[in-house]
């Protein structure tokens, strides 16, 4: 716990306790103007949030604080000749600010060719960021909620091997997430002339309103980095998440299949001087190495909302995460998928994508391959993780089954590092009701022996 959090805590503590005490000295008019100079700053720490301010504008803040003391000294025509109550009231304000700005955190990205540092509200999602705060516009926002594809970017992140891309839906995409690692928006295509892709788009007449288009460039930019030798049905499922309401598809397809006249396609290089990308991008591993990302811990109680890949918070309840206190499983559980003792071992972070990965690669088997290619769209599969759609237990959940049939087995650890195993099918206690504490999270899935 740092200084803040732990000066957080004690003032809050102490407010709490002195509560009943105001109260009851308080009279009618003074508790009402109490309650409004507090919805008055609710409001602002909503706005801050959404708006995505960050409280370094101090005179904002002093203007409430003015705000307030107003509404005490000529609404009530108290006197401040009462220290208690005036420390009290302080106390009160100083731990709104301090929670306020404990909210945020510094996150640290390169966004195109430029390397952002700011502090954020950690669940603030990349969409609003780059199209307010950025005003990169060419990132649409249509369903905000993982089904159009209009908000896709890519995101490129260091691993062993160079730099890893993967195209995912920024309307979902919490900005804590891309903190260290690359993200490319369609302006971060862009070159002096069309890059291949933009162009078999317009010479198809594959965009008619246009909406659609900068996520179909996206997703078809993020499958020739991803892939060695063209292949056509594999384009297309690359764009399985990217809908269109207006052109029709066969000229998106027309332009896609026009992708295997590039020639090289089989590296980032290769890809720069075929124009798809632009040259900046051989720079951009020197750029992520020299980009220092500060773990900041997140407060932890038992209200905590667990965040993996979001993509069923931020469906569901995206105002309420703007507000909460949040952690994300991926600094809690690093992402792997591994065979130990001929069991498969799946952290509580890795995603889709990478199981469907594994059991291609390393299993060799093929009978998951339908099942994936049923799960949502790419970008879904790219953040979404195993162990959130066990969480969510939902009745349609797709790998739920496909778990239980395998007698997967849960590893559960808990706030104070405790762990547990229990048999996924004992996890399930009834609709929606899991045996979990709250500051439980699935640390690991385990698919026993496989014959
Ligand atoms: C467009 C779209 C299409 C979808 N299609 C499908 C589909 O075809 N099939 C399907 O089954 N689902 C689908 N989903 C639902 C969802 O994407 C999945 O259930 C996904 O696996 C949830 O994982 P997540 O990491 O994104 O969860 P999150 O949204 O991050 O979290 C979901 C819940 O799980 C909890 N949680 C996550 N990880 C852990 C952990 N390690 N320990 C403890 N708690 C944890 C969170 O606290 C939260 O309560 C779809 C969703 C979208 C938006
Ligand atoms: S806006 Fe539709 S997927 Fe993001
Ligand atoms: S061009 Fe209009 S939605 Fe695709």
């Amino acid at each position: 716990m740092n200084l803040a959090e732990s000066v957080n805590r004690r003032i809050r503590n102490l407010v709490f306790n002195l509560n009943y005490k105001i109260l009851t000295s308080l009279r009618s008019s003074e508790l009402l103007n109490l309650l409004i100079s507090l919805k008055v700053l609710s409001i602002y720490k909503k706005l801050a949030r959404t708006k995505n301010l960050v409280l370094e504008d101090k005179r904002c803040f002093v203007s409430i604080w003015f705000y307030m003391s107003k509404m005490f000294s000529i609404g009530t025509k108290i006197k401040f000749n009462n220290p208690i109550k005036i420390s009290l009231i302080l106390i009160i304000i100083k731990s709104y600010y301090i929670f306020l700005v404990t909210m945020e955190t510094k996150i640290t990205f390169l966004l195109n060719e430029e390397i952002i540092e700011e502090n954020l509200n950690p669940s603030v999602v990349l969409l609003d960021f780059l199209r307010k705060d950025k005003h990169l516009t060419g990132t649409k926002e249509v369903c905000k909620e993982g089904d159009c594809g209009a908000c896709a970017v890519l995101l490129g992140e260091l691993t062993d091997s160079g730099i890893s891309y993967k195209v995912i839906n920024s309307c979902l995409y919490p900005i804590q997430k891309v903190n260290g690692k690359h993200v490319v928006t369609i302006e971060g295509l862009n070159q002096e002339t069309l890059s291949p892709v933009q162009e078999s788009f317009m010479d198809e007449g594959a965009s008619q309103c246009g909406f659609c288009t900068p996520g179909f460039i996206i997703s078809a930019t993020g499958y020739l980095i991803n892939t060695e030798s063209y292949n056509y049905d594999k384009v297309i499922n690359s764009v399985a998440g990217n809908i269109c309401r207006c052109t029709g598809y066969n000229s998106i397809k027309k332009s896609l299949k026009r992708l295997e006249n590039i020639n090289n396609i089989d590296s980032i290089k290769t890809l720069i001087d075929e124009k798809v990308l632009p040259e900046y991008f051989l720079d951009v591993e020197l750029k992520l190495k020299s980009i220092r990302v500060k773990k900041e811990k997140v407060k932890s109680n038992s209200n905590v909302q667990f965040i993996s890949g979001g993509t069923d918070l931020f469906v569901q309840k995206p105002d309420i995460i703007l507000e909460s206190d949040v952690k994300f499983i991926h600094e809690e559980v690093p992402r792997r998928i591994e065979l130990k003792d001929n069991s498969i071992i799946i952290s509580g972070s890795a995603t889709i994508d990478m199981l469907n990965s594994f059991f291609t690669s390393k299993i060799k088997s093929k009978q998951f391959d339908k099942l994936f290619k049923m799960f949502a769209s790419l970008p879904i599969r790219n953040s979404a993780t195993i162990a959130g759609n066990i969480v969510n237990a939902s009745p349609i959940a797709d790998l739920t089954i496909s778990l239980l049939a395998l007698n997967a087995k849960l590893e559960l650890r808990n706030s104070k590092g405790e762990k547990r195993f229990l048999l996924l099918k004992d996890f399930y206690k009834g609709y929606k009701t899991l045996d979990k504490k709250n500051d439980e999270i699935i640390e690991n899935i385990i698919i026993p022996k496989l014959d």
